[in-house]
């Protein structure tokens, strides 16, 4: 087992959502040192001071990762152990501007390659996406179902996972692939590309209704964020995994128009729902199959939607 006790861990895209939650479960894990890499695209260095709250260490840096001599010369300062990668610019920026959408994902990844390959780091655990599969052609979606992207973030993170696994072939290094599905809860972007949750939940608190785009028809496997981070902390651990792609999902299949009205009835919200046309590039269904998940880790314990949903609404609210 690999431990990340008495280790310099670092976490691109660590003031992200998804990422400063990583951190606060790396807390508990007593690393020696925990190094943040975010340019605040989207991310907020706000979202760190629960963890800086028990862990004064943390060490935040306001750098583009795809400065690649950049980015290995603060690997080789801090002499950072492991590496999980997160850094990625969300979804929307692919209809903005889809070749650095593209280029992000794609890049980051190569440099912490080359890094693995160098001997400079010793592990590496990647976040890649379920968008990367696209709409389902099988429902529930295991780790071998076609990568068929509809955007270019998801072409980026389709092109990351072939990098990886031909820098496996060719050089015999390992990483860990992750591929979370939908996630959900505080800290969540949003802003400009917000995701459905923030976006419901930030349309109610204003006082306007919330909006369906498309028929709503449309399945997502939510995860609350806390369970996504302990899980991928917890999965890293597990030697024989790096070499691996593996599914973080809930195996929990939602149309998003059951998830809005959940959201409707968690904040009292008694109004119309409007709808909207469907999104360019929107996946129809979505769902993990979570076996490999279960295999190593045994039945884990998830937080049922309606927990997350109903603490995330918390949050939101305290934050509007
Ligand atoms: N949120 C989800 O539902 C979800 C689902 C599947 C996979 N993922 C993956 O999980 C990871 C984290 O996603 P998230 O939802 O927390 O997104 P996020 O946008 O909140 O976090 C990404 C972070 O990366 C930073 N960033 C962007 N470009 C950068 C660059 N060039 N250099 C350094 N930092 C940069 C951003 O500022 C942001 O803080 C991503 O790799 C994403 O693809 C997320």
């Amino acid at each position: 087992m690999i431990q990340y006790s008495g280790k310099q861990v670092l976490v691109t895209g660590g003031a992200g959502f998804i990422g400063s939650h990583l951190v606060d479960a790396l807390v508990g894990e007593q690393p020696a040192g925990i190094c943040v890499v975010d340019n605040l695209f989207l991310g907020r260095e706000e979202n760190l001071e629960d963890a800086r709250g028990s862990f004064p260490e943390l060490a935040f840096h306001r750098l583009d990762a795809t400065d690649g001599p950049a980015l290995r010369a603060l690997i080789r300062r801090h002499r950072i152990e492991i590496v999980f990668n997160l850094a990625t610019k969300a979804l929307g920026h692919s209809f903005a501007d889809p070749l650095d959408a593209f280029h992000v994902n794609v890049v980051i990844a190569g440099h912490l390659l080359e890094a693995l390959r160098s001997g400079e780091i010793a592990g590496l655990v990647h976040f890649s996406s379920s968008e990367a599969y696209g709409t389902a052609l099988r429902t529930p979606m295991d780790e071998s179902h076609p990568l068929r992207p509809n955007t270019a973030y998801a072409a980026g993170k389709a092109a990351a996972d072939l990098m990886i696994r031909a820098y496996q072939e060719s050089f015999g290094i390992r990483v860990l692939t992750l591929r979370p599905f939908n996630n959900f809860g505080p800290r969540q972007n949003e802003g400009v590309y917000a995701g459905v949750v923030p976006l419901t939940m930030n349309r109610i608190l204003r006082g306007e209704p919330p909006v369906i785009s498309g028929s709503g028809a449309q399945t997502r496997d939510f995860t609350f964020v806390r369970d996504t981070a302990l899980l991928a902390v917890e999965l890293g651990k597990h030697d024989e995994l790096h070499g691996a792609v593996v599914n973080l999902g809930s195996g929990r299949e939602v149309a998003i128009r059951d998830l809005v009205e959940k959201i409707c009835r968690i904040s009292r919200y008694t109004g119309e729902v409007r709808t909207a046309p469907p999104r360019p590039g929107d996946v129809l269904r979505h769902c993990a199959d979570v076996s490999v998940l279960r295999q190593v880790l045994g039945e884990v314990s998830l937080s049922s939607l309606e927990q997350g949903l109903a603490e995330t609404w918390e949050w939101y609210r305290a934050h509007h």
